[in-house]
């Protein structure tokens, strides 16, 4: 197939291929107000899936090893409720319905495994935030901006306590 000049495509809406490389790059996609909306509302899916995660993880943990993670857990729950809350907000506020699907919690009775189903969900969560700042700066929706700088802090928070339990 022959490269077309990104001069050519400027401005027409064809679907570009996206790889994990462009997040690193932080290339975000263009995208309307819509598709920031839908993009916000799987957002939202994660968040309370990671909510329920952690509620399972923390209750089902077993060892010593893993009592002081098991309590950082619950608050990581009750972190990824106070996100969903101000995604929830944030989506009404650009005309949006929040939406109420829950992404599909990861299990294992493997304590260890726990851990790294959690550092994986953050890991994920992460480049996504940083994508979806990238966007809202694009459409100068700079209130959302903040809500979503606000909440990767705290996603970063998160992933290194896990790495620090996982000992990496
Ligand atoms: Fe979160
Ligand atoms: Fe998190």
């Amino acid at each position: 197939m022959a490269k077309q000049s990104p001069r050519k495509t400027a401005g027409k809406a064809a679907a570009k291929p996206r790889t994990a490389a462009d997040i690193v790059r932080g290339t975000p996609r263009k995208l309307t107000r819509a598709q920031l909306i839908d993009e916000l509302n799987n957002d939202l899916a994660k968040e309370f899936q990671a909510l329920v995660q952690y509620v399972q993880h923390a209750a089902a943990m077993s060892g010593p090893q893993y009592d002081a993670i098991k309590a950082e857990l619950v608050v990581h729950s009750n972190e990824e409720h106070a996100h969903a809350i101000s995604l929830a907000d944030q989506i009404d506020f650009l005309g949006g319905v929040p939406g109420v699907d829950v992404a599909e919690a990861r299990i294992s009775p493997d304590s260890k495994v726990m851990l790294e189903q959690d550092l994986d969900g953050e890991l994920d969560a992460i480049a996504r935030y940083r994508e979806r700042i990238a966007q809202a700066e694009m459409l100068q929706e700079y209130g959302l901006r903040r809500a979503l700088e606000d909440i990767l802090i705290v996603e970063e928070e998160h992933a290194r306590d896990l790495q620090d339990a996982l000992d990496r």
